[in-house]
This record gives structure tokens, C-alpha cells and sequence, in this order.
């Protein structure tokens, strides 16, 4: 714990019994990404992401004043109106890593109910939305036993807190950009939790779009924890984790010049180095998919034909991320309709935006 004591919980000067707690957290994709960490869920590189808006998860958090001490963890939980057991080691693990910080959840038995405004296992990583929700919910909890804690503080511990039940949820907390992980000409920049981006977002990329072609819904291939793992012992390990510093420098620049050319080269860059990390490994992966080459293969054809700003992304599998400025949304959209939608499984696609971050909701 050592160098995180600021985020102990000490003082509760209120009384809480029981309650209901409901807030909304959205996805966020990475523009420069984390890929590979240390323990316990520390990041090898710093990272930069958009913060969604329409891809979020809802959770609801009841809570009720356990009558007798326990050591253990009580909770049921709910997914899309549907009890699962099979979610609860995921957020019993949660609750583990974070219980040093949150001593007081032991004294509660929660119900916990959640909902993704997006297709389960459509690949859109489902634990940055859903970890981010679940740590907003639990520090509303504490900011209702404690009252007079300082906004930042709880921001801060939220995404802390996020950060131990998914490195990427710590930066769905706020937005429109976030960073995560120490780099050097960011101060206020921490391995510990996300900040917001400091500087001024250029009108460019303001309301940027963010459209996610659903090119394979099946599980995933490979785990999040399996493919950090893969960094250990990486050949190019060292060379990358230096790269994705250097790239975020830049990129904070040119979020800040409004240079959306410079933009593009960075972002399409560190999605194909992320596959190719993949590629590298031992054992190695592909995880795009033939639609998922087409699909990059057009949007280059489009960009040279039109002078378009759209470019892509991608996470660790096939779908793929369709980023570009909000005056070009109608044209991009007749294009996706037109040339794009026959790679989509079943012809799924997602509309999504730049957001704000976590919320409470009714
Ligand atoms: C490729 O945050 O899902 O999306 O910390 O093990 O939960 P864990 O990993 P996770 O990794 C996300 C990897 C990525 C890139 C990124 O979002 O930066």
C-alpha cells in the first residue's frame, strides 16, 4: 500500500444505515494505450484516451448496515435484471484489492444491479465501464459517511479505486480526455489514477466521433491479464513502453495545436503497435480479423479521395474504432452506410462521442 496512504479511509461522521446509490460510467477509448503493467495493476507506459458518452454501463448499488462484525464480502449481483454468480468473483476480487482503502464495505450487504447500454460480449471492453461505475457507487458511499470530503480528493480516490478492478476504467471517471500513468511533462500525472488532460482541447476535437464497427462479437481470444502478461519478457518491451511516453507528449501537444494530420499518424500508429506487440509475443496472436484489414484498407482509400480526417483505432481484438471531427459526420456516416456496414457481423455499429465521465443518476 506504502505510497497511497492518502486514500485510507479514517473519519466517518455520519451515520448511514441503508440506502440506494445509481450513477452511470462510461467507456473511454485510448488514443495512446496501456499495454503491459506491474503489480498490483500499475501501468508500464502512460496512456491517453477519448472518454465515450453512449457506451456506458448503469449501476445500481443498495445498501444495508450489516447487524453482526464479518470478515467477509456480502453481496448479490444483478446483471441486466438477471442474477449472476458467475460475475461475483470478478467483483469479490474487486472488492479484496480495494478494501484496505474502503474498510467500511465489510459492514455493509450490498445488491448491486448493472446494465451496459451496449451488446454484452460485443468486444467493446465492458470492465472499464463497469469497474468505473461500480468505484464511483462505492465512493458515494463513503462521501455519504463522511460529507465534508474535498470534491478532487474523491474524484481521485475514484479512479484509484477504478484502477484496481481495471487499469483502463481509472480514466472513464472524467473527461473529455483523460491520461494515465506517470510521464514526465505531466506534473500533476500519476501511475496511480487517471487526471484530466490540463491543457486546451483545440475546437477540433471537440465532440470528436467516435464510431465502433462490430466486426466480431465472439469472446474474446485473449484476456486483458493474459495480454499484459505477454509484455514480461517481450522482446520490444523496453523500445515500446518508450515510444507510447514519447507519443503521448506529442499527442498532448496536438490536442492542444488542433493538427489533426499529426493526430492521425499517432493514433493509427499505436493501434497497429499494439497488435504487433500481439504478433511479437510468446506465444503470439492475431487478433484482427480479414473484415478488419478490409476495413483499415478503405478507410485509407477514403481518406486519399476525399482529403476526409476519418482514421481508426483499435483495443486488443477485431473491432474497429472510426474516429473523426463532429463537421464530418454526416459524409462519414453516408460512407460507413455505404462501404463499411457489409463488414460489420450482422451489420452492427455503435455512435458514440466524446463524453464527460461518471455520474450520478435518478
Ligand atoms: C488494449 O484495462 O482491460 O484496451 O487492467 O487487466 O483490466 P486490465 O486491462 P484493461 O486493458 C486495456 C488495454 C487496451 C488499451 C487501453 O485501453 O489503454
Amino acid at each position: 500500500m506504502g505510497e497511497y496512504r492518502q486514500f485510507i479511509f479514517e473519519k466517518q461522521t455520519a451515520i448511514v444505515d441503508k440506502g440506494t446509490i445509481s450513477c452511470a460510467a462510461p467507456s473511454n477509448i485510448a488514443l495512446v494505450k496501456y499495454w503491459g503493467k506491474r503489480p498490483v495493476q500499475l501501468p508500464e507506459n502512460p496512456s491517453i484516451s477519448f472518454t465515450l458518452d453512449t457506451c456506458h454501463t448503469k449501476t445500481t448499488l443498495h445498501y444495508q448496515k450489516r447487524t453482526a462484525q464479518a470478515d467477509t464480502f456480502e453481496f448479490e449481483l444483478f446483471f441486466e435484471g438477471v442474477l449472476k454468480p458467475t460475475f461475483k468473483p470478478k467483483v469479490q476480487n474487486f472488492f479484496e484489492r480495494i478494501v484496505d482503502y474502503v474498510p467500511f464495505i465489510k459492514e455493509y450487504s450490498f445488491v448491486i444491479e448493472t446494465e451496459n447500454t451496449f451488446p454484452h460480449s460485443s468486444g467493446i471492453a465492458s470492465s472499464a465501464s463497469g469497474m468505473s461505475a461500480l468505484a464511483f457507487c462505492v465512493m458515494e458511499l463513503e462521501q455519504r459517511l463522511c460529507p465534508a470530503t474535498p470534491a478532487s480528493y474523491r474524484i481521485q480516490k475514484t479512479s484509484f479505486l477504478a484502477r484496481l478492478g481495471s487499469g483502463s476504467a481509472c480514466r472513464s471517471i472524467e473527461g473529455p480526455v483523460t491520461i494515465w500513468g506517470a510521464h514526465p511533462q505531466i506534473p500533476e500525472s500519476s501511475d496511480a489514477y487517471a487526471v484530466p488532460f490540463s491543457g486546451e482541447l483545440h475546437a477540433n476535437f471537440k465532440q470528436y466521433q467516435d464510431t465502433i464497427l462490430l466486426i466480431d462479437k465472439g469472446e474474446k481470444q485473449v484476456s486483458s491479464s493474459v495480454g499484459h502478461d505477454l509484455m514480461h519478457g517481450h522482446p520490444f518491451a523496453k523500445e515500446r513502453f518508450k515510444q507510447a511516453t514519447q507519443n503521448l507528449g506529442k499527442l498532448t501537444e496536438i490536442l492542444t495545436s488542433g493538427d489533426v494530420d499529426a493526430f492521425i499518424t499517432i493514433v493509427e500508429s499505436e493501434a497497429l503497435t499494439l497488435h504487433a506487440m500481439m504478433m511479437t509475443s510468446l506465444p503470439y496472436f492475431i487478433l484482427m480479423k480479414p473484415h478488419t484489414l478490409s476495413v483499415i484498407q478503405k478507410v485509407w482509400q477514403y481518406r486519399q479521395e476525399t482529403g476526409s480526417k476519418l482514421c481508426f483505432t483499435l483495443d486488443a481484438g477485431a473491432n474497429v474504432h472510426l474516429l473523426y471531427p463532429a463537421n464530418e459526420k454526416e459524409s462519414v456516416k453516408e460512407f460507413i452506410v455505404a462501404e463499411l456496414v457489409a463488414y460489420c457481423q450482422k451489420g452492427q455499429y455503435i455512435c458514440d462521442e466524446i463524453g464527460f465521465g461518471a455520474k450520478m443518476i435518478e
